[in-house]
């Protein structure tokens, strides 16, 4: 689903210069990375196709302050060591943050 929809929203004509994307609840563990790769996947996949130069690519991880971002930052190195050999060139900048805080809007009051 994932897939379809970078490329549905990526058309050959519209190709972007800047992607930038947000997990809800990206939680802490095995799984935390795993959108965020098949994502940088599906985008590398379809650079590769077109012949686009890769975006540069923002994510933000968002769960809720309690989820322990720690862990997920700690895999960061090896995450981006792993994209780094699989992907070479055909990745350009990626950048991923943190993002504490409820997904659910709350009125600051
Ligand atoms: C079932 S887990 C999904 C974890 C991960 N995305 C996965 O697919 O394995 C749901 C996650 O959503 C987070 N969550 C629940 N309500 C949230 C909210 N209002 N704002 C941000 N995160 C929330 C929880 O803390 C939990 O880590």
């Amino acid at each position: 689903m994932l897939k379809k929809t970078v490329r549905a929203l990526y058309s050959k004509e519209n190709f972007p210069q800047y992607f930038t994307v947000a997990d809800l609840g990206c939680s802490s563990g095995p799984n935390t990375l795993s959108p965020t790769y098949e994502m940088i996947d599906a985008i590398v996949g379809l650079c590769r196709e077109t012949g686009h130069a890769p975006p540069e690519l923002l994510v933000f991880l968002n769960d809720l302050p309690s989820n322990d971002f720690n862990t997920g930052f700690r895999s960061l190195p090896d995450f981006y060591n792993m994209l780094k050999k699989e992907k070479g060139d055909d990745l350009g900048p990626c950048f991923i943050a943190g993002m504490p805080g409820s997904f659910l809007w709350q009125a600051l009051s």
